[in-house]
């Protein structure tokens, strides 16, 4: 048994996530946190609401609410299509909590007095209509490469060049439109994180085993141009973690906050922190998994992000962690991942392209959400949802393989042997050889599921269930039992188990499903399987169990195109 912290990126506090950021992170974590924990493992998976930085102040001020009752609102509801999804979070924070105000400061205090931290005077676009200095984003104008109007002070988008705020030709504020802007100068801290590259290299250098995405997205940043460059990480913004150093007053630096990026890793930890103070663990129970000095030496710590996310994880927050010269855990594995696209385009939260967390469970059970995406994960390139393969993928995968095979024994049972397990035989060589088969396939699995391979898991566990339905279409009970019924009846008993063994192997993909097929069987041992031959035993003659019902609904082609129409843009 092992200790292992697993850590999904923290989805923004504004807005309904859609599919895409869901397997992106969350899901794929989650599965990866209830394989561990089936394999007898202790766990903590912790993940969090990002909840500082300008969208959410905007977001705030388009439905009239305060920012924090905002936050709190859309905390709320983040939650709960969270556990709608099985995400088996063993905490579900906020950015927000004081914890993480009191450590984000703890760490700016820190790497103050460590010498990491530089004040600069910068200009700034001050706008007198917003009373508010705006982010270089939220100013717009024409572009001064390509005349295009709605270039952001950060990037035209037509163009793609890379601008400043002050290139713009007649710049206005993104939010309220107003051309009444003033360039002002505002004091900021850096993070010399320039000082810390050789370190970082250095870390970074000796993960050898992580996956390829995450180190050329990590190198590219660490090499490119002039290479890791200090990094703003104050705001001019009143949401967020007031500066200070430590409980100290920040001279100079009153009434600005630290930037969302500096925060928002700093929650995983805070997180954890948050966990203890709810479960009453205490100070020491949530230490033992940041502190190499209080017990996180034996932690396996796993992270797993969008790769947009990678930057800030691989050098950023890291350079917080080794600037502040305090003994924290840093990541060891980054699972990190590609796209999904949306039916030949991009998900947009702003068009309201795609599927969002709240409408995949108002029209299906998540469990086939589940499935399809992390059969399906980004994992080695971009990967595209359409209606046709999803339809496709439930209708075969779950509807077809796994729910048929579990409805035809069990009906096949009660019909011809009542709701207990039938007696028979013992099993013989048809039984041997499934079991060989099924041994050699439940190790790739094992080995897939600890390697995170999510796609190849995935199509291991449907060729596990696969055996099944080839098995039992050989066998043939049905016709045997008219000849032989108590060769039938041992062929039904090796069903019955084998509806256990795939309940138990098939739950960190479809754990509601599974859970129903754990209960149908009367299942009280749901431990993970060491010996098969032992495992499809489990199930005695005589056991009581029951029919399930329809454990998977097909996807009717008029489903599928009425939902194509329905999210191919705009939300209502
Ligand atoms: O990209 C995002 O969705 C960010 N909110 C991820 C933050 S991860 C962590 F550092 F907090
Ligand atoms: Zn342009």
């Amino acid at each position: 048994m092992a200790r292992h912290l697993i850590t999904s990126a923290l989805p923004y506090i504004n807005g309904i996530k859609h599919l895409g950021n869901l397997v992106g992170s969350q899901l794929p974590a989650d599965l990866y946190a209830r394989y561990l924990r089936a394999r007898g493992h202790e766990v903590m998976f912790i993940c969090a609401t990002d909840e500082h930085g300008t969208p959410a102040e905007l977001a705030a001020a388009r439905t009239g609410e305060a920012v924090a009752d905002y936050c709190a609102r859309m905390h709320g509801e983040q939650s709960a299509l969270a556990a709608g999804f099985g995400l088996s979070f063993d905490h579900y924070g906020r950015s927000s909590s004081d914890r993480n105000r009191a450590l984000t400061q703890h760490f700016a205090g820190r790497l103050a007095e460590r010498g990491y931290i530089r004040e600069v005077i910068e200009k700034q676009v001050y706008s007198h209509a917003d009373k508010r200095f705006l982010p270089d984003r939220y100013i717009e104008g024409t572009c001064p490469n390509c005349g295009y109007d709605k270039a952001r002070g950060d990037q035209c988008e037509n163009c793609t060049k890379q601008l400043d705020p002050t290139d713009l030709i007649n710049p206005r504020s993104a939010i309220s439109g107003s051309t009444d802007l003033e360039v002002r100068e505002t004091k900021h801290l850096y993070l010399r994180q320039s000082a810390l590259k050789s370190e970082i290299a250095a870390w970074i250098d000796s993960k050898t085993d992580w996956p390829i995405l995450t180190t050329s997205i990590a190198k590219k940043w660490l090499n490119d141009g002039d290479g890791l460059q200090d990094r703003g990480i104050t705001r001019d913004l009143d949401w967020g973690v007031p500066v200070k150093r430590g409980d100290q007053d920040w001279p100079g630096m009153e009434g600005k906050v630290f930037y969302v990026w500096f925060d928002a890793p700093i929650e995983y930890i805070a997180a954890t922190a948050e966990w203890a103070d709810a479960t009453g663990a205490g100070e020491e129970g949530w230490r033992r998994w940041w502190r190499l000095d209080e017990g996180a030496e034996d932690v396996t710590y796993t992270q797993f992000m969008g790769k947009d996310n990678v930057p800030f994880h691989t050098l950023s927050f890291p350079a917080t962690l080794i600037g502040s010269g305090e003994p924290w855990k840093m990541v060891d594995y980054i699972k990190s991942f590609n796209y999904l696209t949306y039916d030949g385009g991009q998900f947009s939260t702003s068009q309201g392209r795609g599927v969002f967390m709240d409408q995949a469970l108002e029209i299906l059970p998540a469990d086939y959400w589940r499935w399809w995406l992390l059969s399906h994960a980004p994992e080695s390139g971009d990967s595209e949802f359409t209606w046709e393969n999803f339809q496709q993928s439930v209708n075969k995968d779950l509807a077809d393989v796994l729910g048929n095979f579990v409805s035809r024994v069990t009906k096949f049972c009660r019909s011809k042997f009542g709701e207990t397990v039938p007696e028979g035989p013992a099993y013989g060589a048809d039984e041997a050889a499934l079991i060989a088969a099924l041994t050699a396939r439940l190790a790739a699995y094992d080995a897939n599921m600890q390697a995170m391979e999510v796609r190849k898991s995935a199509s291991e566990l449907r060729a596990i269930w696969v055996l099944g339905n080839e098995y039992l279409q050989s066998a043939a009970p049905w016709t045997v039992f008219r000849t032989d019924p108590g060769k039938a009846a041992m062929q039904i008993r090796m069903g019955l188990n084998l509806i256990r063994l795939y309940a138990i192997l098939s739950a960190p993909f479809i754990p509601f499903a599974s859970a129903r097929l754990l209960e149908a069987m009367g299942a009280t041992d749901a431990a993970w399987p060491g010996d098969l031959t032992e495992a499809l035993s489990a199930l005695r003659p005589g056991h009581a169990f029951t029919v399930p019902d329809l454990l998977f609904a097909k996807i009717s082609d008029e489903d599928r195109e009425a939902w194509a129409e329905r999210f191919k843009g705009v939300r209502r």
